[in-house]
This record gives C-alpha cells, sequence and structure tokens, in this order.
C-alpha cells in the first residue's frame, strides 16, 4: 500500500520538476499526454490500484485525484507563462517602428515623346481625326511606289532606307503609306485621319536625327477639301499646341506625295520671333510638312481625283517636344538616361 502512495508522490514529483524545464507550449501538451494522458503514467499507475486490498484503495485513489488536480493546475499555471514568454519574444522580433520616416517610392514618368504625342493626339482628336493604326514594317511599294516615288527617283534619298534581306520588304520612313493604307480600307467613303508611329531612317545620328523616330501623320480626303481647311487645321493645332495668338506660315516645298506641298512654320516661341538660337535667328520654327494629296495617290488610294480632293501633315513628335520643353539635342531622347528623363518630365 504504501508503496502505491510513495510511487504517487514520487510520480509528482518527478512531473513538476519536468514541467518546469519546459520551454515551449509544444512541450507542455507532450508533457501532459506522457503525465495525465490516457496512455500516461498517472494511469499506468492506477491500473495497479485493483490489485491492492479493498480498504486501502480510497487512500490511494483520493491522493491520485489530489495529484492530478494539482498536475494539472501546475501544467495550467506554466502554459500561461510559456504563452506570456512566447507572446514577449514575438512582439519583440516583429517589432515595427512606426515613427521611423517612411521610404518614397519611385515614381514613373512619361517620356517626352509620349507626352508630346498625348498632346498632338488630343488636339486633333478634338477636332474630329481618329487615329489609325499602320504598320511600321511596309513593302517598298506602299512606302515609295504609289505614294509617286518612281523607282531611283532622287526623292527616295531624301529618306535613306533600312531594307530587310528582301528588298522589297523595308522599314518605314515616314508614316505616309499609312495614307495608301487608310484610303484602300476606306475609299470612297470621306476620311479624317490622323496616324501616329514610328519611323525609320538610315541616318548618322546627330543632335537633329535619330535613326528611330515618331511621326503624326495627318490625312483628310473629301469632296471639297480645300488648302483653306489645311491651313485652318494647322493654324487651331499651332494655337492648342503652342500658345493662342500663334503666328503661321507656309513655305513651298517639295513632296512627291502632295501637289503643293509646303512646310508650315510657327513664330519662334522662345524669343518671340525676336531671333534666338533655337530659331536660328530666323524667327520661325518648322513645324511639319503638308500638302494637297498628290491626284497620282488619291488614284493610288481608290478614289476619283475629279471628284475628291484631300490634304495631308506629317510631323515629326520628338521635334514638337524639343521645341515646346527647349531640348537641344534629339539624341536625349532615346539614350535612356534617366537623369533626362526626370528633368524634362
Ligand atoms: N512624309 C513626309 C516626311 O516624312 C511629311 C509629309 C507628310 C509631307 C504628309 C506632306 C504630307 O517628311
Amino acid at each position: 500500500m504504501s508503496s502505491m502512495l510513495e510511487q504517487l508522490a514520487q510520480l509528482k514529483v518527478k512531473a513538476l520538476a519536468e514541467l518546469a524545464a519546459l520551454a515551449t507550449t509544444d512541450e507542455t501538451r507532450s508533457w501532459y499526454g506522457t503525465v495525465l494522458g490516457r496512455k500516461g503514467e498517472l494511469t499506468a499507475l492506477l491500473s495497479g490500484m485493483m490489485q491492492l486490498p479493498k480498504e486501502e484503495r480510497p487512500a490511494v485513489g483520493k491522493l491520485a485525484n489530489e495529484i492530478k488536480a494539482e498536475l494539472e493546475a501546475a501544467l495550467q499555471e506554466r502554459q500561461a507563462a510559456i504563452a506570456l514568454e512566447e507572446m514577449t519574444q514575438a512582439l519583440s522580433a516583429e517589432h515595427v517602428d512606426v515613427t521611423l520616416p517612411g521610404r518614397r517610392p519611385q515614381i514613373g514618368a512619361y517620356h517626352p515623346t509620349t507626352t508630346a504625342l498625348r498632346e498632338i493626339v488630343d488636339i486633333l482628336v478634338q477636332m474630329g481625326f481618329q487615329v489609325y493604326d499602320s504598320r511600321e514594317v511596309e513593302s517598298d511599294d506602299m512606302n515609295f511606289g504609289l505614294l509617286n516615288f518612281p523607282p531611283g527617283h532622287p526623292a527616295r534619298e531624301m529618306q535613306d532606307t533600312f531594307f530587310t534581306t528582301n528588298p522589297d520588304v523595308i522599314l518605314r520612313t515616314h508614316t505616309s503609306p499609312g495614307q495608301i493604307r487608310a484610303m484602300r480600307e476606306y475609299a470612297p467613303e470621306p476620311v479624317r485621319l490622323i496616324m501616329p508611329g514610328k519611323c525609320y531612317r538610315n541616318e548618322d545620328v546627330t543632335a537633329r536625327s535619330e535613326m528611330m523616330f515618331y511621326q503624326v501623320e495627318g490625312l483628310v480626303v473629301g469632296r471639297s477639301i480645300t488648302f483653306s481647311d489645311l491651313k485652318g487645321v494647322l493654324l487651331n493645332f499651332a494655337n492648342q499646341m503652342y500658345g493662342e495668338g500663334r503666328k503661321i506660315r507656309f513655305r513651298k516645298s517639295y513632296f512627291p506625295f502632295t501637289e503643293p506641298s509646303v512646310e508650315m512654320d510657327v513664330d519662334c516661341i522662345l524669343c518671340g520671333a525676336k531671333g534666338c538660337r533655337m530659331c536660328k535667328y530666323s524667327g520661325w520654327l518648322e513645324i511639319t510638312g503638308a500638302g494637297m494629296v498628290h491626284p497620282v495617290v488619291l488614284r493610288n488610294g481608290g478614289y476619283d481625283p475629279a471628284e475628291f480632293s484631300g490634304f495631308a501633315f506629317g510631323m515629326g513628335i520628338e521635334r514638337q517636344a524639343i521645341l515646346k520643353r527647349s531640348i537641344d539635342d534629339i539624341r536625349y531622347f532615346y539614350d535612356n538616361d534617366v537623369r533626362f528623363l526626370e528633368r524634362i518630365a
């Protein structure tokens, strides 16, 4: 009998000592299983109780219940202490100093070409033009032949071309081939389109020319389109793009696909036409080439030139950004120097 009571007392001492040494909640769970669980040490010990004389059993049972209650209370206390310790550790490990200054995110900006392109497109769309997407890889015929550049014509040399291994497949040197594509798609309906996009020229890269650049082509074809319509559109454009009260002028020029052909200038926005470095002391800035669509081109596009007339213009996008933002070198645009992009944005 005494041995059973002693064994219970020993179990209690041993279990309390083990409990005191535990460090984690998980360990207390397995301690519970080993000591107090259904297959634990206390149960194992008490299974011997049936062998005891009847009169000894109550004392053993009583002690066993006391020890069980005591160990359970000790477990709860230990678990609470461990939980507190774990929480304290987690709090200090995950500590966030809300008073630290935040990290400023790097904010991107639109590329100056994108900004200029959007300004130009917005102005023209608001005047009633629709955007037409044409392709960058073109046939020689679309880029030159159908635009009234005869083979071997010196005007082809104005636009040094990038060829592919197939000499009939080239990178467009201007957005004008879009005129033919659009006309062929819409003839004989009237059209009022702008065609923005990349162009390529096999030229030496200088402050004034890049191998890749953007243009916006404008094309209007209808039944009584005149040069006055062209002038009205370009004057309106100049006033919206470069400020109210702009003066414009036309200089005669030559393009195989327009007749007559002109270059349009706007009075220098930097010096007010007094003469400065930007306008090369002329007082004028060249904005765009333009003209009345050549009858041959109208016919190639599917319109009868006896019934239809039209005008077209083609302007460089980077050039508009250069003028508006006083940038002095086109090479900055695609060098990807972030300092330039940040300064100009
Ligand atoms: N395509 C011409 C160029 O790249 C510009 C232009 C377009 C001129 C339309 C007249 C009419 O220089």
